[in-house]
């Protein structure tokens, strides 16, 4: 499908989205929001794609939500329409891992939107930023809660109440970001890394960001819990055969998502 706001492409099982809309950094409007719950969905859908990339252009990844089109509205207007909830959450509950490939700016709803991925891999040219207290509100994707979950409460507090953005190298000392290349580098490196998760099992690719996601949501306890049923539970799939058999035989595993 041609979207109007997106570039997609498959390759070697990998689907990447690129955010295409250079005018305007990239801000999310509703659009492309709506595009990009359908490309995501589409990802879902299609047993050939077994890893997803996001990424913008070198100079942003997503400058936020368009304040241009949310400006006008009212609380009603947003609240009934629970603006950017459903396109956002179809993303949030995609099953296959989803990377962000972050050069620019990443702000506001942009972080929230490389935030909602599995991880973010940054060039060195890389931005983030919850900007949104000097517009008058604060974050609504996401922003409070997964910085603060991302870098800890003293670092998103001072993220939220003061805008300021935070650099590359900064976001990966703080755990925001998993790496950092150089620019030249971001579309190979998040290539190669989707290539890689590419040629896992699926079935076990899933239980991973199930179990790794418990660990934002739940207690120790009961993460710990859930992480050794999990692991308990791959003993009756084939791939846990076949992985281990390959593994003792010196050969390179053939994983059938089974
Ligand atoms: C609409 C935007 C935009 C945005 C940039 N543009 N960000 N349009 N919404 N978020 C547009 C500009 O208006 C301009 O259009 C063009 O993109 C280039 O931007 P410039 O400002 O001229 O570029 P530059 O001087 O390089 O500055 C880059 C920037 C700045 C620092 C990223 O654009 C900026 O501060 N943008 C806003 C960042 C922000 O506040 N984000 C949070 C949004 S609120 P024209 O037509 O003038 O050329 C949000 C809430 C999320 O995300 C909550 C969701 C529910």
């Amino acid at each position: 499908m041609a979207y109007e706001t997106l570039i997609v492409e498959i390759e070697d099982h990998v689907k990447t989205i690129r955010l295409n809309r250079p005018d305007a950094l990239n801000a999310l409007n509703s659009t492309l929001l709506a595009e990009l719950a359908d490309a995501v969905k589409a990802a879902e859908e299609n047993d050939k794609v077994r890893c997803v990339i996001i990424t913008g252009s070198d100079k942003a990844f997503a400058a936020g939500a368009d304040i241009k089109e949310m400006s006008e509205k009212s609380f009603v207007d947003v609240y009934m329409n629970d603006l950017f909830g459903p396109e956002t959450d179809q993303l949030v509950k995609s099953r296959k891992p989803i990377i962000a490939a972050v050069s620019g700016y990443a702000l506001g709803g942009g972080c929230e939107l490389a935030m909602m991925c599995d991880f973010i891999i940054a060039s060195d040219t890389a931005k983030f930023g919850q900007p949104e207290i000097n517009l008058g509100v604060v974050a609504g994707i996401g922003g409070t809660q997964r910085l603060s979950r991302y870098v800890g409460k003293s670092k998103s507090m001072d993220m939220h109440l003061t805008g300021r953005f935070m650099d590359a190298e900064e976001a990966e000392r703080s755990g925001l970001v998993s790496r950092v290349v150089p620019a030249k580098k971001l579309m190979e490196e998040a290539m190669s890394a989707a290539q890689k998760i590419a040629e896992k099992s699926m079935l076990t690719s899933m239980v991973v960001k199930e179990t790794v996601n418990r660990a934002w949501e739940t207690t120790l306890s009961e993460g710990l819990l859930f992480e050794r049923r999990a692991f308990h539970s791959l003993f009756a799939s084939e791939d846990q055969k076949e992985g281990m058999g390959a593994f003792l035989d010196k050969r390179q595993a053939q994983f059938r998502d089974k």
